[in-house]
């Protein structure tokens, strides 16, 4: 599905009705729920005096309770009730090989029965690693590890402020670049503001700018307005949330241009597009090329300790331990690089080569797409439709994220958290039925399959018999 077509059927569904489950229909979801879930109803009660709100996976939050799980195997997790689900949470997007694989594992149980995890010195996977990564990413001539996405993204705008001598970022609402203090800015809804992140003193953003995805007058006022001090423009380069606020497909080569002609870098944040949308990251599917490219989960397949900053070597030299040229970016970390992670990580992207995992895990979010835009239509009183980014489906059904809050604040604001309920009690619906979406974004990975398919296709026949006709 091209571009115009998503927002056009997004701007539908947002000028039609939204579709919550009626009161009773939705009671009888949860006490499905209920019923499945009794020892993760009881742990997540355990769980909610140790540790605030019960859950420190975000992605993996639910309402009445979050799942605590005790298998995973392939595209299925099993959770303690010993309820199976196909899995399209995939921990947020790293695991294209799926769980447990077990070549992946037995390189890091050699490693650690053979090394242990940590030592303090370098581990000849870190090497090995890095220079997968730059023999796979054309723009990367270097690259150098940290222990988290959000690490990664604070080191690159680091970086390009020591290389540009300069201090602004832009930075795109409703993109997502991990939770350090100038980062957190509409960092779920744009112009939400620093709404989610309290605790940050507003001085943290004097030097944040935010602009609307796709927002191209926006944009050039910005540069133009902040003449001679953007050091970086900072992109999910599919558009925000992986692509939930989609990018236009000029975007990307506009913000190149605009960085070339204002001594800016552009910064991709590949944490969740790399590896996944294609070998060469998001910047050989979208053939633009950044001057710095954020790398996090996927590069170590969820194992722990994942982030990397990559990029050429004229830039990266100042993440040197010493000054170059009289300056350097200070990076530090004890679990940077660890033996695990580099070791995961250096073995996954061999795997995701050896096995086609990038391509199959797409091809079959490009039939599970298509499955559910067939099942969509028989229902032709609703308006929901699903695209995919390779091996990243949105499904859209209330469409939260087609509201814009720029207008009239208070109101819109209040309709993208209505529309987000609903889409929320679509998503425990699917959980009943033995589905597990990261609410409306399914992740494919290499061993999703035809029944897994059919699965997921008859959870939505489900969804869809619990919504009434109109
Ligand atoms: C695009 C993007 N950037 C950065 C991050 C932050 O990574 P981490 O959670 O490892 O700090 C995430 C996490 O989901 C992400 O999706």
């Amino acid at each position: 599905m091209d571009y115009q077509e998503i927002i056009d059927r997004k701007r539908t569904i947002v000028n039609s009705p939204i579709h919550p489950l009626p009161a009773d229909t939705l009671q009888d979801v949860i006490r499905l729920f209920h019923q499945r879930g009794s020892k993760s109803r009881d742990e997540f009660s355990k769980m909610k005096n140790a540790i605030p709100g019960g859950l420190q996976h975000n992605l993996g939050s639910s309402e009445p309770f979050s799942l605590t799980y005790s298998k995973t195997q392939g595209d299925k997790i099993y959770d303690i009730d010993g309820n199976e689900y196909v899995d399209y949470l995939l921990d947020g997007g790293p695991i294209i090989l799926g769980h447990h694989f077990e070549p992946l594992d037995a390189e890091v149980v050699r490693l650690i029965s053979e090394q242990g995890p940590a030592v303090g010195l370098t581990h000849e996977n870190e090497r090995r690693f890095a220079e997968e990564i730059i023999k796979l990413v054309p723009s990367v001539e270097m690259v150098r590890f940290v222990a988290s996405g959000t690490e990664a993204d604070t080191l690159a705008i680091r970086l390009a402020r020591v290389y540009t001598r300069k201090k602004k970022i832009i930075k795109i609402a409703g993109n997502y670049h991990g939770w350090s203090d100038q980062l957190s800015l509409s960092i779920n809804f744009p112009g939400t503001g620093p709404l989610d992140a309290e605790g940050i003193p507003k001085e943290c953003y004097q030097h944040t700018i935010e602009v609307f995805q796709n927002d191209f007058a926006g944009l050039a006022r910005a540069f133009e307005q902040n003449r001679d001090d953007i050091a970086a423009v900072l992109v999910e380069p599919s558009g925000g949330h992986a692509g939930t606020f989609l990018a236009h497909p000029d975007w990307n080569k506009t913000l190149r241009d605009l960085c070339d002609q204002n001594g800016s870098l552009l910064i991709f944040d590949e944490v969740v597009t790399g590896f996944r949308l294609a070998l060469g990251c998001g910047e050989a599917y979208y053939g633009v090329r950044p001057d710095l490219t954020v790398f996090g989960k996927i590069i170590s397949h969820g194992y722990a300790g994942a982030g990397a900053v990559g990029g050429p070597r004229e830039i990266m030299r100042f993440c040197h331990p010493s000054s170059v040229d009289g300056h350097k970016a200070f990076v530090a970390g004890t679990m940077s690089a660890n033996a695990v992670m580099v070791t995961a990580g250096y073995y996954a992207l061999k795997f995701i080569q050896e096995y086609q995992a990038v391509e199959k895990a797409a091809a079959y979010a490009d039939r599970l797409t298509q499955a559910l835009n067939d099942l969509f239509a028989t229902r032709k009183d609703l308006p929901f439709f699903a695209y995919n980014i390779q091996s990243i489906i949105h499904v859209e059904t209330s469409c939260y994220n087609g509201i814009s809050v720029v207008e009239n604040p208070a109101a819109r604001f209040s309709e993208v958290v209505e529309r987000y309920t609903v889409l929320q009690t679509y998503a425990l619906a699917l959980m009943t039925q033995g589905i597990l979406p990261l609410g409306d974004r399914f992740y494919c990975c290499l061993q999703h399959n035809e029944a897994s398919m059919q699965k997921t296709l008859n959870a939505w026949e489900y969804v869809l018999s619990l919504i009434p006709a109109s």
